[in-house]
């Protein structure tokens, strides 16, 4: 399935670099926070398209069509079209396209694709995580202040400060550096190949973080949420890191607990 997932997000990425610095349409998903370009509606037919027609007994979850329940499937296509849509409707140039293969809710094969500096960071379970082909790991970090973090704030932060906010303070006098990428799949990714010793979130979505949350495992870092359970795609909270920071982290991340 790799090969597979690595192709679709090939070439949805090519679609997401064609479509970057055009005039877009941009529209609000009901919120002023949330938004869609048509480059993430043409990504999300493109990944639909090319998926239903290899695989048509394939479940999918994407972002921005409607996904329809599929109880009995054995796999589940899980992507996001364009992760980093604000950004990329701004004309900041950091985005990815996320695409992840689930086989019974285990993610088997996963990968992180950034068009604009063609990197394709993928995984398979039990098979290691690579970087254009080359293997990756998470760094060797210790200590919290010498770790470099990011996070990201989810669309809803206004209906809920608490959680995204608290979590911040709580930690950023702690840390050597705290990042805020604009794309969970990138912040992942980067978790993976050592250019972040960690990164967490609230209220993500599978689409988010499936791909993403398999190349940190694969790498030799630790998925959990904020208490140390398993790492859910379904779940309120995202805490990936190294492995060594983590208890530390997790620590500071208490205050995320609060309602
Ligand atoms: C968003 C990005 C962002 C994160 C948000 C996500 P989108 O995804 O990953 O970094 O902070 O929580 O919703 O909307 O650009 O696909
Ligand atoms: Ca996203
Ligand atoms: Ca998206």
């Amino acid at each position: 399935m790799i090969e597979h997932v690595v192709q679709a997000a090939r070439e949805a990425g090519a679609i997401l670099r064609g479509g970057f610095g055009r005039i877009h349409e941009i529209q609000e998903k009901g919120r002023t926070t949330d938004l869609v370009t048509e480059t993430d509606k043409a990504s999300e037919r493109f990944l639909r398209e090319w998926i239903s027609s290899r695989f048509p007994d394939h479940a999918m979850i994407g972002e921005e069509e409607e996904n329809i329940a599929r109880p009995d499937a054995e796999w589940t296509w899980v992507f996001d079209p364009l992760d980093g849509t604000v950004s990329f409707a701004y004309g900041i140039p950091f985005f990815a396209v996320c695409v992840a293969v689930r086989h019974r809710g285990t993610t088997v094969a996963g990968a992180v694709y950034e068009p604009l500096r063609d990197e394709m960071f993928a995984a398979a379970r039990g098979e290691g995580a690579t970087l254009n082909g080359s293997p990756i790991r998470v760094t060797a970090t210790t200590e919290l202040n010498r770790a470099l973090l990011a996070t990201g704030f989810p669309y809803s932060i206004a209906e809920n400060p608490k959680r995204t906010l608290e979590t911040f303070v709580a930690v950023a006098p702690f840390a050597r550096g705290i990042r805020r990428l604009g794309t969970a799949g990138i912040d992942l990714a980067y978790v993976a190949c050592g250019r972040l010793d960690g990164y967490w979130e609230s209220f993500l979505q599978p689409w988010d973080c499936a791909a993403g949350a398999l190349l940190v495992e694969e790498a030799g870092g630790r998925m959990t949420d904020y208490v140390g359970n398993r790492h859910d795609i379904f779940g309120l909270q995202t805490l990936a890191t190294n492995g060594r920071i983590h208890e530390e982290l997790m620590a500071r991340l208490k205050v995320g607990q609060v309602p």
